[in-house]
């Protein structure tokens, strides 16, 4: 008897997600899994789809996002990860994770990206694992538990200062629970204010709940620009000291003095990699983003205001032009527009190519889903990759950056049966047209839909198509990673 599929992707040029060779055949699936790759001529399906010169893929994992609660707002919000072909987003970055803490008012920066107070009512990850399972989105969710969040929850606003021996208890514990309940790793954000007096030894002792668990330690380092080699120094010591892989976020050697840098940063990494277990992500694009900082602008480096509370009209402008208009220096104009976000072109675009091309690198777009005028990387970053970095300017071959974008990641979070294309693994696919996939949105227009992704399904379900754009379906699922 000839197999009978759900659905059947046929001549396809298939990339397998693990950086292999590109073939031509046939995909069948069944249910939420692939069940046959190759030449599936005899079988039949309800559903075909024929992809004569398209590519198809694993559905891109997008390694760094602050989707915590994008993944809780319906199939609507995620316009900006499916129409790119992301099929799996993991949330919970920079120490910024929605549980567990239940807020009373606004919390301070940048755990404020994810919402005023209104948005902090999980007292524990089970509870935000519970209510992402009641509204699922069209993504699946990998999630990190935010050493931000856990200091709020265990110090309140007493926070610039290192954590006691109590709240550090506090902390471990609610961490280890996170971990049981379905969370997959610990976040720090140390370069921000409220953290940065956390120490060394503070990150190992909340981190000891990693270890029995397996985790994963990821980070956005403590600095990022002059003191950028020790603060990688400081990452490889907390996952040696802790025994866990350790994974560097948004990889970057920041302003002026130290473009160029990433020949040190990488070679650093890299032999580092010899003896423990590290990697990082990182984005496309020579400018970064988060919350405003008034006290941490340079005159140098370009600022573009992505939202402002007591000034929303401002969000898209500069704000060199926002302080001529107020007719006062950029500190002053920052201060009057916080609580507030913006984007700094603070990188070097050979740094950025670098790192790109790098073996150790996989692809995480860092998008902030609420702002007001986002970073274009919320809406661009894999098929800018795709399009510009692989087909335009050949930096990377295209099998290498789909396996920074799927299987290589992944491998690194410990996710079982995604980010491949086999018999048995889940049905997370994404049909594009490689000679016409790119990028749209600009720093103008940050919100423009990538061009060339034709079809997108999560666990076999589909949930983007083109020229129709979101299904409206649900199937993304809570994933965790599968202890080694
Ligand atoms: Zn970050
Ligand atoms: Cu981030």
């Amino acid at each position: 008897m000839a197999l009978r599929c759900d659905l059947i992707i046929r001549d396809a040029t298939l990339f397998d997600g693990t950086g292999a060779p590109r073939t031509t055949g046939d995909v069948g699936v069944t249910g939420d899994r692939i069940v046959a790759v190759g030449d599936l001529g005899d079988a039949t399906a309800d559903r075909e789809v024929i992809a004569t010169g398209k590519a198809l893929a694993p559905g891109f994992i997008d390694a760094h996002t602050h989707d915590d609660r994008a993944v809780l707002c319906g199939p609507d919000c995620l316009a900006c990860k499916s129409s790119q072909g992301v099929t799996t987003v993991v949330v919970g970055n920079c120490g910024i994770s929605l549980a567990p803490a239940r807020l009373a008012r606004r919390p301070v920066p940048p755990l404020d990206l994810l919402g005023e107070e209104s948005w902090w009512r999980f007292g524990s990850f089970g509870e935000y694992a519970r209510a992402l399972e009641k509204a699922p989105p069209a993504v699946n969710t990998y999630a990190l538990c935010g050493h931000q969040t856990l200091r709020v929850d265990a110090m309140g606003d007493d926070l610039y200062r290192p954590a006691r021996d109590g709240e550090i208890e506090r902390m471990r514990r609610k961490l280890a629970e996170a971990l049981a309940e379905g969370a997959s790793g610990f976040s720090t954000g140390l370069y921000y204010k409220p953290n940065m007096h956390a120490t060394t030894e503070e990150v190992i002792a909340v981190g000891e709940a990693l270890r029995a668990a397996g985790g994963l330690y990821v980070t956005h380092m403590r600095d990022e620009a002059d003191r950028v080699c020790a603060s990688i120094e400081e990452t490889l010591t907390i996952g040696r000291r802790l025994g866990v892989p350790v994974h560097i976020s948004h990889h970057k050697c920041s302003m002026p003095e130290n473009y160029g840098r990433s020949v040190q940063t990488l070679a650093l990494i890299g032999a580092a990699a010899t003896m423990q277990e590290v990697a990082f992500d990182m984005y496309p694009y020579p400018a970064g983003s988060t919350v405003l900082m008034p006290d941490r602008l340079r005159e140098e480096c370009r600022v573009i205001v992505t939202w402002s509370v007591p000034h929303p009209e401002m969000a898209g402008k500069d704000l060199a032009e926002v302080a001529r208009g107020w007719n006062t220096d950029l500190r002053t104009a920052a201060e009057r527009l916080c609580p507030a976000g913006a984007i700094t072109f603070q990188m070097d675009e050979e740094d950025v190519r670098r790192i790109m091309a790098h073996p150790l690198s996989v692809i995480g777009s860092d998008g902030i889903p609420h702002d007001a005028h986002p970073h274009p990387r919320l809406w661009g970053t894999f098929p800018r990759v795709l399009g510009l970095y692989v087909r335009q300017l050949g930096l990377l071959d295209l099998e290498t950056a789909i396996h920074k974008m799927t299987g290589r990641t992944a491998a690194l979070f410990g996710m079982v049966d995604r980010g491949v294309l086999r018999p048995g693994a889940y049905a997370d696919l994404v049909l594009f047209d490689p000679h016409r996939v790119i990028d749209r949105a600009t720093f103008e227009q940050p919100t423009l839909t990538a061009e060339g992704i034709e079809q997108v399904w999560t666990n076999g379900v589909p949930t983007w198509v083109a020229g129709r754009g979101l299904t409206g379906e649900r199937p993304g699922r809570l994933i965790r990673r599968h202890r080694p």
